[in-house]
């Protein structure tokens, strides 16, 4: 069963540290969220799985980390000065501001449920301002990134030089993004700071719709690969009026939220649009030279963009279940192994002396190999039930047999089979039960 509320999992994520509301202390502040000890791990968990199946186990694709701020001539020559653009209306009784595109009833606020009190459309730029230095003046204005893609595009040549590159090949860059969303909102679906995971893959122009085709395949397969239910994820084409300035065609990776189907994911053909549009503004030639044919052109780039942040929170509502154990209700994410923040637990089933040792031995031994968390606190099932909570894939019980037997159980948060293994066969006992999974 699906989480089906925002609230269920905005609750569980406070109560268990993986989401906090920004400034907290001080009232909040609307659309920001921090991350704690479990959410930490698990954007941790979706950047490394991302990374590693972007970069690391392709050999057509590196990675770049590049600045948040940059020139603001990027941002003219991008055409995000222009046109990164929403559609808001103001509501002229209650001065509720929304856009446009997102309501339901174009003609009625959902605010104070008035009719035909909306202003005319007006585009609403979405960069976020601010000034270098100490003086606000015009010539000090400079924006926060609201896409980590610019960034590479303006690395291109240095990338493809350093690294040798021939087409046709990715650039990666995982980061933080800034948008001045007029409605953020959904938890932590839409927010002003965010982080994004997007791969810029240079191809000749001939072959944009194939590698297109490509990427649309492996990133479903991605979140398919990483347990999300199948029939709640699916791919969607862009109607002609929803593309971006820059995208031939897009289509988005979306996933069945509470509130119905939403983006998870675009992947866009941008065709020349950025390279040509950096070459022109910039002077600097930024054709590829293919030395076989003895041609310059501007690459095709195909681009699968992601959300780290919004990613995150698709992964938890999919994860969540609630079951009927013994009469009570069981709250257990079964997120997929490789996202889960802790991998294994260690539960002395007292925290008196005589156990202190093994648990020590026992943690001491599993440490290396994966995220433990060792709790001593409360009785065993309100450990077990935090555990299955927080996606714990193992949990290993210490009990006073174990003085004796050398042995412990292993508890299967998904089954809840127990398994009783030795202390020395524990780590291939569990690098078995991960298998191929981690
Ligand atoms: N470079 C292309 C680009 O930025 P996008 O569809 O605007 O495309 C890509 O953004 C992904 O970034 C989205 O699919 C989403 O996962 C994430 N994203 C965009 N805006 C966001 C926001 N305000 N809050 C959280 N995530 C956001």
């Amino acid at each position: 069963m699906p989480a089906d509320s925002l609230e269920t999992i905005a609750n569980l994520s406070k109560r268990r540290g993986f989401v906090f509301p920004a400034s907290e202390i001080y009232g909040g502040l609307r659309s920001s969220w921090d991350y704690g000890p479990l959410g930490a791990e698990l954007l941790r968990n979706i950047r490394e799985a991302w990374w590693g199946a972007m970069v690391r186990e392709r050999d057509d694709v590196v990675g770049l980390d590049s600045s948040i701020i940059q020139s603001r001539q990027v941002w003219a020559a991008s055409g995000h000065e222009a046109s990164f653009t929403d559609p808001l209306v103001e509501c002229t009784n209650c001065h509720h501001r929304y856009r446009v595109d997102k309501l339901d009833d174009p003609d009625q606020c959902p605010s104070c449920g008035k009719r035909g009190t909306f202003t005319e459309p007006r585009d609403f730029n979405l960069l976020l301002k601010t000034f270098l230095g100490p003086v606000e003046e015009d010539a000090a204005v400079a924006y926060l990134r609201p896409e980590t893609a610019q960034g590479i595009f303006i690395n291109y040549e240095n990338v493809r030089r350093s690294s040798r590159l021939r087409l046709p090949f990715g650039i990666a860059q995982i980061g933080k993004s800034f948008r001045n969303e007029i409605t953020p909102g959904q938890f932590v679906f839409r927010t002003r700071e965010f982080e994004q995971m997007e791969m810029e893959y240079f191809c000749r122009p001939e072959e944009a719709d194939q590698w297109y085709d490509h990427w649309l395949d492996a990133r479903m397969q991605w979140y398919l690969n990483l347990g999300m239910h199948p029939d709640r994820v699916r791919l969607r084409a862009h109607e002609p009026d929803e593309l971006a300035h820059y995208a031939l065609v897009t289509s988005d990776v979306e996933y069945d939220f509470p509130w119905g189907w939403d983006e998870l994911e675009g992947i866009a053909n941008r065709t020349d649009f950025d390279l040509r549009a950096h070459s022109d503004a910039s002077g600097e030639d930024l054709r590829y030279y293919d030395q076989e044919a003895d041609e310059r052109f501007y690459p095709f780039v195909i681009e699968p963009a992601a959300g780290v942040t919004r990613s995150a929170f698709a992964f938890l509502i999919d994860a969540y279940e609630e079951e009927e154990v013994k009469g009570e209700t069981r709250v257990v994410l079964k997120l997929h192994p490789k996202l889960a923040p802790i991998k294994v637990a260690v539960l002395p089933l007292s925290k008196k002396d005589d156990l202190v040792g093994v648990t020590d031995e026992v943690a001491k031994a599993l440490r290396p190999h994966w995220a433990i968390e060792v709790d001593v606190t409360q009785s065993i099932g309100r450990r077990y039930r935090r555990q299955d909570e927080i996606g714990t894939p193992y949990c290993v019980t210490i009990d006073f047999d174990t003085l004796d037997d050398q042995a412990v159980t292993v508890r299967d948060r998904d089954t809840m089979a127990q398994d009783r293994v030795s202390i020395e066969g524990l780590v291939p006992h569990l690098r078995d039960k991960f298998g191929t999974l981690l």
